[in-house]
């Protein structure tokens, strides 16, 4: 097995939550979005065990679940087979078997719970048997994540992509580059990464229904992207990506307003709304669209210029424009609303990230908004009961922690969650 920790012979691995600057419900019809990472991670420790046993440990959720091998045994032949590196969705017939074997009644566990196993066994099921081809491994798998759930940031993604990551490198299916041998970090060729990003998606279809993609692919390839899902004339789905070249350092103020909310129903409410109004909604999102390539261009001609303060009124507009957008499709909320009014009280431009609905808004701050103002602001939404950072985006994509104990010592602490270092 492949080192992560260096400690233990487990691997440790995390991968980035996003931001969607534009494009986000628009993207699922094709259209062009831009995403960014954050540097807000999910971390996933994965170690051998031999008591024949799988066990899973969400603690963010107060999620805890073993099962025993042979329990998986009736079923370990109906995932082996077929092209590792192009997944696809379970049959109805594996569907009907990760259900029992999830051993939760979806109305006596929480959704996200629930769906949350259905992809990991999915997952852990379609890769070992894989490339095991006699017996599965007895793992234990423990997430820990600064990414508060549900939220937009991207929480499941960075869930699924850690998933993948681990299990196709613990099962020997991709291989972090020979080159990073030396770091404390690995990464993977795009040839991989791209394997990695596609199982992560089939978790994503599992838990969100009918994704674009844009969650998982950030959080794979970190940086900022533009996404587009492209469909070929027999309906296949492949997502096409473009690292953008030139983004400026933007400093955002990240709102969660704690509203919960799910993007599978607010996704269906907008299909819904375009079903029944396609000359009306059909323009938004194609405006939608256009926002998103007109803040590409901008990025791409501004560059590095902070100081280019019409680029800035530029993007605040493009932020205003489509945030009304998003709320005349119906998937805004009072509670960001609220964001919106008070990031304006500064000056400042606000618009939801995401599904909407709830969760979380991007309030863009400008090179002179001073500490005093962001301290201000955030003592605000602060006092009303939401959750603020003040951070950067645009970092890495799923990484490889060689050691993270050395991290630690060279002062990565802030970013690794307290709880999964307890447990190394
Ligand atoms: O809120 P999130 O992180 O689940 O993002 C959803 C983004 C949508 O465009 C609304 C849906 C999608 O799959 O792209």
């Amino acid at each position: 097995m492949e080192s992560g920790s260096g400690d233990n012979g487990g691997i440790v691995i995390s991968a980035p939550g996003k931001v969607i600057l534009h494009g986000e419900h628009a993207v699922v019809y094709g259209k062009v979005a831009l995403a960014v990472s954050l540097n807000l991670r999910t971390y996933l420790e994965l170690k051998d065990t031999e008591n024949n046993e799988v066990r899973l440990d969400l603690p963010d959720i107060e999620l805890h679940r073993v099962w025993k091998l042979e329990d998986m045994s009736v079923i370990f032949e109906s995932f082996t087979g077929g092209d590792i590196t192009q997944p696809g969705p379970p049959t109805s017939e594996q569907l009907a078997h990760l259900k029992e074997l999830a051993g939760i009644k979806k109305e006596e566990d929480s959704e996200v719970k629930y769906l949350a196993v259905i992809a990991f066994l999915y997952i852990y099921l379609g890769i070992c048997s894989h490339k095991r081809k006699s017996k599965l491994p007895s793992l234990c798998l423990r997430v820990n994540s600064n990414l508060p759930t549900g939220a937009g940031l991207g929480s499941s993604a960075a869930f699924s992509v850690c998933l993948a990551s681990s299990l196709l490198t613990y099962c020997g299916a991709v291989k972090t580059l020979d080159v990073e041998k030396e770091s404390h970090f690995g990464r993977w060729s795009q040839e991989n990464l791209e394997t990695i990003n596609n199982w992560a998606y089939e978790a994503e279809r599992i838990i969100h229904g009918t994704p674009s993609g844009i969650d998982n692919s950030i959080s794979t390839y970190g940086g900022a992207i533009n996404f587009r899902r492209i469909t070929d004339k027999d309906g296949k789905v492949t997502p096409k990506i473009v690292p953008l070249e030139r983004v400026p350092l933007l400093r955002i103020l990240l709102v969660n307003t704690k509203v919960p909310r799910s993007t599978k129903v607010l996704v269906a409410n907008v299909r819904k709304k375009l079903e029944k109004y396609p000359d009306i909604i059909g323009p938004i999102l194609d405006s939608i669209e256009g926002i998103a390539n007109t803040c590409e261009k901008l990025f791409a001609d501004s560059g590095d210029n902070n100081d280019n303060t019409a680029a800035i009124e530029e993007l605040e507009e493009l932020i205003d424009i489509n945030q009304h957008h998003l709320a005349s499709i119906g998937v805004s909320h009072p509670a960001l609303q609220q964001v919106c009014q008070i990031s304006a009280k500064y000056g400042l431009h606000c618009k939801l990230t995401g599904a909407g609905g709830g969760g979380c808004a991007v309030t863009l701050l400008r090179k002179d908004t001073s500490q005093g103002s962001i301290d201000e602001i955030q003592k605000e939404l602060k006092s009303i009961g939401f959750d603020c950072w003040e951070t950067s985006i645009g970092g890495p994509g799923v990484t490889l922690h060689r050691n993270i104990h050395r991290e630690l010592s060279e002062g990565a602490s802030a970013a690794i969650p307290k709880a999964l270092l307890e447990g190394l």
